[in-house]
């Protein structure tokens, strides 16, 4: 059948103008093929720079269209903001300023009063991508990466050729000092065109400047938006945001931190046996300094004790005495096994932070009066080894939700909002594979639920599992959609509970003022049967309306 198919076409072709010019034409085009050999192919043969490849795949870092750039910016210098003063145990004060310098050129400012960047340290940390502080470790935070505000910056440089400018100040000892970084993507290194003390009114900071090809957009994917729902997420901070749309000073919007208190502390944690690859504990036995094993064992992860360490040595079949180098693969194959037998418990939490459902539920109100709001912070669970939390908060009845529409979703990985990717994020899929019909709103098929409500998630862990570097959502893993499904339906539930409640109230209001204003007539009826004075029927009246009353009150 397919060749009778290829003929026909080439029957087809032969009509064709194409099929008819002339066959000198079609050959000139052609070059003919050109054979590499395994030596010419060799000189072409380089070590790719990881800015040369982010720079060529910009999309992966969230810069591929000029709204979503501006919006990765400002994301990535609030981000860092924030981590910042909540790592100094400072209450964080952000302010973002963006100026429209001409149709596509936007100046993005960002300053914090967060602990500042040593002066060697800040060549790097705007010019060099993957290089960062919280990539190594296991610590719940905003940015994990390294190639945040770096590739923020490359964007910037790429578009405008402006190097990002910085002023930094570490203490109010020591001056303040500005820079101005360019990257060097072929080497992804930073190359530092001025560097020099200044004056600046804070005593400790970061202020951050980026020039960029970019474009201002209002909806759901804007950055008035983002600053809204990172002011949900961080009631402990205090936003300022200068949008380029400003006319006064009435159009500067601040976000008023409603709680004082800091978020608690959270731990660093090793890694937990249960969610180690094999090839990465190769490469930590062959690194090790411990002298035996279960040394290794007890010391590099978390929940394991010596006694824990020898049992899982037996089992793997391992002296508890071999040296950690001396483990060939096949052994680390066993000892890989044997942790995966043994019984574990759980890691510990308290490197999680939640919210807490007291300040979601205050932001929520402030952010979106309703008439019913909830929210519920989940236990921590424990995917892949790393422990995580979910937390969601609900506001039904919001003035500025019409009722026909889907609820609005805010997505959340540890306090940064995620506004792009909707469809590929484990939480729309919790979200649209629970029922909501079960709680009184209108779904239709495997969609998200009607009304005129915001469906808040947010999930913080040590390590947050992104579908792709500019982390706009989260991967798919079962004991993470099962939490949120579970987090969802708690609220769904206690939603479900007003919602009947408020049925019943408006089904016994109606029936009340239909009883209402029949007590007249009924009234009047009495009179007529029992033939008794005007007075004694208006005080029926009054009687009848007494026994209604105390039946609301009831
Ligand atoms: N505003 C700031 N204040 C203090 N330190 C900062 C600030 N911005 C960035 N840093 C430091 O620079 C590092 C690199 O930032 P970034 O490229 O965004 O990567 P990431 O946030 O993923 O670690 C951070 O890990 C942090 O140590
Ligand atoms: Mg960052």
């Amino acid at each position: 059948m397919s060749r009778s198919k290829a003929s026909k076409r080439g029957s087809a072709r032969k009509n064709t103008p194409a099929a008819k010019a002339p066959q000198k034409k079609t050959a000139r085009a052609r070059k003919p093929r050109e054979a590499s050999s395994a030596e010419t192919i060799a000189k072409k043969q380089r070590e790719i720079s990881v800015s040369e490849f982010f720079a060529k795949n910009r999309h992966l870092l969230g810069c591929d269209n000029p709204s979503k750039a501006l919006l990765t910016t400002v994301k990535e210098l609030v981000d860092n903001s924030l981590d910042a003063a909540d790592e100094a145990n400072i209450p964080a004060d952000v302010e973002v300023r963006i100026d429209e310098l001409a149709e596509d050129r936007f100046l993005v400012r960002c300053t914090d009063n967060g602990p500042g960047i040593v002066a060697r340290n800040v060549p790097s940390v705007f010019g060099k991508l993957l290089y960062g502080s919280k990539f190594h470790r296991l610590k719940m935070s905003r940015g994990q990466q390294g190639i945040g505000v770096s590739a923020a910056g490359m964007y910037g440089l790429l578009t405008t050729g402006k190097p990002v400018k910085v002023v930094s100040r570490t203490s109010p000892k020591k001056s303040a000092q500005r820079f101005e970084i360019a990257i060097d993507t072929q080497k992804n290194q930073p190359t530092v065109k001025s560097q020099e003390d200044t004056e600046w009114d804070s005593s400790h900071g970061t202020q951050v400047e980026i020039e960029l090809e970019a474009s201002y957009r209002k909806g759901q994917h804007s950055v008035d938006n983002y600053i809204r729902q990172i002011s949900l997420a961080n009631p402990h901070a205090q936003l300022t945001y200068l949008p380029p749309d400003r006319s006064s000073d009435a159009d500067i919007q601040v976000f008023e931190r409603v709680t004082n208190e800091l978020p608690p502390e959270t731990a660093e944690i090793k890694p937990h046996p249960y969610g180690v690859e094999l090839g990465l504990m190769m490469q930590w036995l062959r690194e090790s300094t411990h002298r035996n094993l279960q040394g290794f064992m007890s010391n590099e992860f978390s929940r394991v004790s010596s006694r824990l360490a020898g049992e899982i040595c037996d089992t793997a079949g391992l002296p508890r005495t071999k040296k950690p180098k001396a483990i060939d693969q096949p052994a680390a194959e066993k000892l890989h096994k044997a942790i995966q037998k043994t019984k574990i418990m759980s890691p510990p939490t308290d490197c999680i932070a939640p919210i807490g459902e007291e300040l979601l539920g205050q932001a929520m109100q402030s952010i979106h009066p309703s008439e019913f709001s909830t929210a519920v912070t989940r236990r921590p669970a424990v995917y892949r080894g790393n422990p995580f939390l979910v937390e969601v908060s609900l506001a039904f009845g919001c003035d500025d939700i019409s009722a026909e529409d889907s609820a609005v979703m805010y997505r959340y990985a540890n306090r940064v909002p995620l506004q792009y990717q909707q469809g590929a994020c484990a939480v729309t899929k919790a979200t649209s594979s629970t029922d909501w019909k079960k709680y009184g709103l209108q779904q239709p098929r495997g969609g998200m639920p009607t009304g005129s409500m915001v469906i808040m998630v947010h999930i913080a862990s040590v390590w947050v599992p992104f579908t792709s570097e500019s982390k706009e959502a989260i991967a798919h893993y079962p004991e993470i959609i099962k939490e949120i499904r579970l987090g969802l339906q708690d609220c769904g539930r206690r939603l479900g509970i007003h919602l009947r409640r408020r049925k019943r109230e408006a089904d016994e209001a109606k029936k009340r003022s239909y009883i209402q204003k029949y007590i007249p007539q009924v009234a009047v009826a009495l009179q007529e049967i029992l033939g008794f004075e005007d007075k004694k029927r208006d005080e029926t009246v009054e009687v009848l309306t007494g026994v209604l009353e105390r039946s609301r009150k009831l």
